[in-house]
């Protein structure tokens, strides 16, 4: 009988259930095996009770749930563990102690559900023997060779009706309303949000931007009649010659942390273009709750095939979306080049064609 593991690394993202779910039904019903799951991303392979059994019931009502069965873990780096002692913090490898553990566990193989880092991890590791799949998850649609993740789709309908409901009340008050959207280094959220959603002005990483553009847009709305303006600014986002802008730096525990351009951006309208502007920042609400019906089909499917790649002992690979198909791809073709917005490609072409001012004009 074949034994499975998966875990779940990495920032949570909608329709990690589903994989889960799928993993364990399919495991069970056509491989007869059994499965593992590993709480926590890494960190399970070491810590008391991070390891249990996933039977029918353990996946049973799970597939609206938001969030992860599992639990998951940002700072779960085996190679670079940083851990408290004698009061300082201090960085560990433990990469071999977790190998061991995993072989001594007897995984015939070990589905890794996580973003680029947790995919990373599962890269490495598998350079060390452990029999890897993965599978692509996060909101950010940052991964190469895939043309979605999972959680994107839940992210951007979040997104896209709080653009939605930003619409009334800029309206009312003739103001600027300015919504800040995840995406880390990716502008896809606010790209795809900002046009589903109607934004006059999206920011995004990809294309620096000039704040005299935004004001100039804003005015242009004036002049013609309409006193309120919509602005999808991703987390990313950056002047033109400036930096990124960071909530909190990095520090001993954790990464820095993006956040505060929008602020930014809606305190220069106000000063310069001398309208009202009011910031909203999404945050977490665009990884939290039920993933969408999309999400939960892309999921099931990507869960599927990794089962199916592990049960045929098909490693350092990672299931994709591709044409609409499901495929599978070496974990370097996904990870060698991160995925971004191009900032000549269609959608950024349309948004523009709409009259959307992407910052830089
Ligand atoms: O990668 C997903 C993501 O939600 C990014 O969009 C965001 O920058 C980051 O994670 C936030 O991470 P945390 O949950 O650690 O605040």
């Amino acid at each position: 009988m074949k034994r499975f593991g998966i875990l779940t690394g990495g920032g949570d993202a909608p329709g990690l259930n589903a994989v889960i779910r799928a993993v364990v039904k399919i495991a069970l019903n056509e491989y007869r095996g059994e499965v593992v799951g590993i709480r926590d991303g890494f960190d399970g392979f070491v810590e008391p009770d991070g390891i249990f059994k996933l039977d029918a019931a353990a996946v049973r009502g799970i597939l609206p749930r938001g969030g992860t069965i599992l639990g998951t873990a940002n700072r779960g780096n085996p190679f670079a563990r940083k851990v408290k002692r004698g009061g300082q913090w201090v960085v560990e490898d433990i990469s071999g102690l977790i190998a061991d553990n995993i072989h001594a566990l007897k995984l015939d193989a070990l589905i890794v559900v996580g973003g680029d880092g947790t995919l990373r991890i599962a890269r490495e590791m598998s350079m060390k023997g452990v029999p890897v799949v993965g599978v692509p998850k996060t909101i950010d649609n940052d991964i190469n060779a895939t043309e979605i993740t999972f959680g994107f789709d839940t992210a951007l309908n979040v997104a896209t009706e709080a653009l939605d409901r930003l619409h009334s009340t800029a309206e009312s008050h003739h103001r600027v309303m300015v919504l800040e959207l995840m995406g880390r280094d990716a502008g896809f959220i606010a790209l795809h949000a900002g046009m589903a959603g109607g934004a006059d002005v999206i920011l995004i990483p990809e294309i620096p931007f000039n704040p005299d553009a935004i004001c100039r847009k804003v005015q242009a709305r004036i002049d013609s009649g309409t006193k309120f303006s919509i602005v999808a600014v991703s987390e990313g986002a950056r002047p033109q010659g400036g930096e990124q802008i960071y909530a909190i730096p990095a520090n001993e525990v954790s990464v820095a942390r993006l956040g505060g351009v929008g602020q930014m951006v809606s305190n220069y309208v106000a000063d310069h273009a001398g309208v009202e502007s009011r910031l909203t920042v999404l945050g977490h609400l665009q990884r939290g709750g039920s993933p969408t019906a999309f999400d939960r089909w892309l999921a099931t499917r990507f869960g599927g095939a990794a089962i199916r790649l592990a049960a045929e002992g098909r490693f350092g690979r990672m299931v994709a979306l591709q044409n609409g198909q499901i495929v599978d791809v070496s974990l370097d073709e996904a990870l060698d080049v991160p995925k971004r917005v191009d900032p000549n490609g269609d959608a950024v072409r349309t948004a523009r064609g709409l009259g959307i001012s992407l910052g830089d004009d």
